[in-house]
């Protein structure tokens, strides 16, 4: 576990901005199966061709209760003990991101997460063919962002 810390606000928030931007931040974490498969750094790439900034990351192996908090929406549902045991099964890469809409224009360069559905050329449509090892995870609303960045970065 790293000492870095990440203050919000940074990098700016939407408060801090005017105009018809709208900056957000979002959560977004490499899975044990894009560690080992050595994509980290094509998924960076990706986030930061798009011109995001990488506000804050950290490689960490996920305790179970981390993994359950962040899966605390799916909880009850057939793959929540899947998902939970496959991302503390290794280290991933946790990360904050900030841009214009970044919540939902990353979903969009993430890819669906049925592998049939994922369109070539976004990540999971190029590289992932299972639902459960689909390399990715990231906040699908500026709230559960929020939510998730306090599970994984203490605030
Ligand atoms: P993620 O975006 O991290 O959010 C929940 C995860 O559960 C999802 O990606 C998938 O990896 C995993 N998962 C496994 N089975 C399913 C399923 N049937 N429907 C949705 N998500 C699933």
């Amino acid at each position: 576990m790293s000492d870095f810390t990440y203050n919000k606000g940074d990098f700016g928030t939407k408060s801090s901005r005017t105009g018809e931007f709208n900056v957000e931040r979002t959560f977004l974490m490499v899975k044990p199966d894009g560690v080992q498969r050595r994509l980290v750094g094509e998924i960076i790439r990706r986030f930061e061709a798009k011109g995001f900034t990488l506000a804050a990351l950290e490689m960490v192996k996920p305790t179970r209760e981390q993994a359950e908090a962040h899966y605390g929406v799916h909880r009850g549902k057939p793959f929540f003990e899947g998902v939970v045991s496959f991302i503390s099964s290794g280290p991933v890469v946790a990360m904050v991101w900030e841009g214009d809409d970044v919540v939902a224009l990353s979903r969009k360069l993430m890819g669906a997460t049925k592998p049939a559905d994922s369109t070539p050329g976004t990540i999971r449509g190029d590289f992932a063919n299972s639902i459960e090892q689909n390399l990715i995870h990231g906040s699908d609303s500026p709230e559960n962002a929020e939510l998730e960045i306090s599970i994984w970065f203490g605030q």
